[in-house]
């Protein structure tokens, strides 16, 4: 089987750790190497809760990079649903894997040059964190987008409400200016907003049918998403909590669970109240050609049947 060439740039965070073994449970991608960036927690936690991630998943080969520690100008926001550590109350050893000696901004750089180069076949990245890493990479070498097959993003919300403030959601808020480099980067970026993954509930029952099946991976899983449950049916209009980062995985393997459409994204770095917000030209008033692929819709009982399918497979 051909496998995809990805890099996962990621503030694990309990919904990145589900992304994170969604994707190294996949045989379709071949994981390349995970970006951590400060995010729902700081830097120094994020990096350490990606090893954990992957000797959970029995992946110690995996090189994890330590990226940006803060964001490119406004002042840190760390997230809010992931607990102290990151990983709620989920005990997981300590790592003995190490962290790679490099900066994830140079592994960036220099896998997508050789991309860029032709020296190796393009590369796919899921951004599921604040968008730093990349907003510097873009600044640095911006001629590295060719190098990119596609770039996923979890983050934005459109009609959605915020879940960080009003009008803004946390990854593109926590670095509003990172992310209007990326978006106007050229990168052909596919972008899973609040609008769509506010649709991705995981239900009690999912989670106790993940922790039925008794293995380590979903067990640990299941504890996780219990942690992270933002349950909510006055909001959602249903029982369960989001999931957004699994979203930009699942929609690399099964693209056929979600429909979306092409548009012009930019992000307000001004806004006194709107700061963070992202805006689509839903019916092309500015004139701008798009620049995204934004996910509006998904198949949520398909998605988390796959998901727990793939879950299952561990072990
Ligand atoms: O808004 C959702 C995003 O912010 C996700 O990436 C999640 O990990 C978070 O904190
Ligand atoms: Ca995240």
């Amino acid at each position: 089987m051909k496998r995809r060439p990805l890099i996962i740039d990621t503030d694990p965070g309990v919904d990145d750790a589900i992304a994170i073994l969604l994707a190294l449970a996949s045989p379709e991608l071949d994981l390349l190497g995970i970006c951590a960036v400060a995010g729902n927690v700081p830097l120094a936690a994020t990096q350490d809760n990606a090893r954990r991630i992957c000797e959970l998943a029995g992946r110690p080969d995996i090189p994890v990079y330590a990226g940006c520690p803060r964001p490119m100008l406004r002042e840190q926001i760390f997230g809010k649903y992931s607990g102290v550590s990151g990983l709620g109350g989920t005990l997981l050893p300590p790592p003995s894997m190490p962290l790679m000696h490099g900066h994830a901004v140079d592994f960036l750089l220099d896998t997508l040059d050789e991309a860029a180069q032709g020296r190796r076949e393009k590369v796919t990245i899921c951004a599921i964190g604040p968008l730093t890493d990349l907003g510097v990479v873009f600044s640095m070498r911006p001629s590295v987008v060719r190098g990119i097959e596609r770039l996923v993003i979890m983050g934005g919300a459109f009609s959605a409400l915020g879940n960080r403030t009003p009008s803004a959601e946390y990854n593109i808020l926590a670095d509003p200016h990172a992310a209007r480099i990326v978006f106007s980067s050229g990168a052909p970026i596919t972008l899973a907003p609040l609008d769509m993954t506010f649709r991705a509930l995981a239900k009690p029952e999912w989670v106790a049918s993940l922790k039925a099946l008794k293995r380590r991976v979903a067990s640990v899983a299941a504890e996780l998403i219990t942690f992270y449950d933002r349950n909510d049916p006055e909001r959602y209009g249903e029982v369960g909590g989001p999931l957004h980062d699994p979203t930009t995985v699942a929609w690399l393997l099964r693209p056929e669970f979600f429909t979306g459409r092409d548009v012009f994204v930019d992000v307000d770095c001004e806004g006194h109240l709107t700061l963070g917000h992202t805006q689509a030209d839903w019916r092309g008033k500015t004139g701008c050609p798009a620049n995204a692929h934004v996910l509006t819709g998904i198949d949520a009982p398909a998605f988390f049947a796959f998901l727990k399918e793939r879950l299952a497979a561990y072990e």
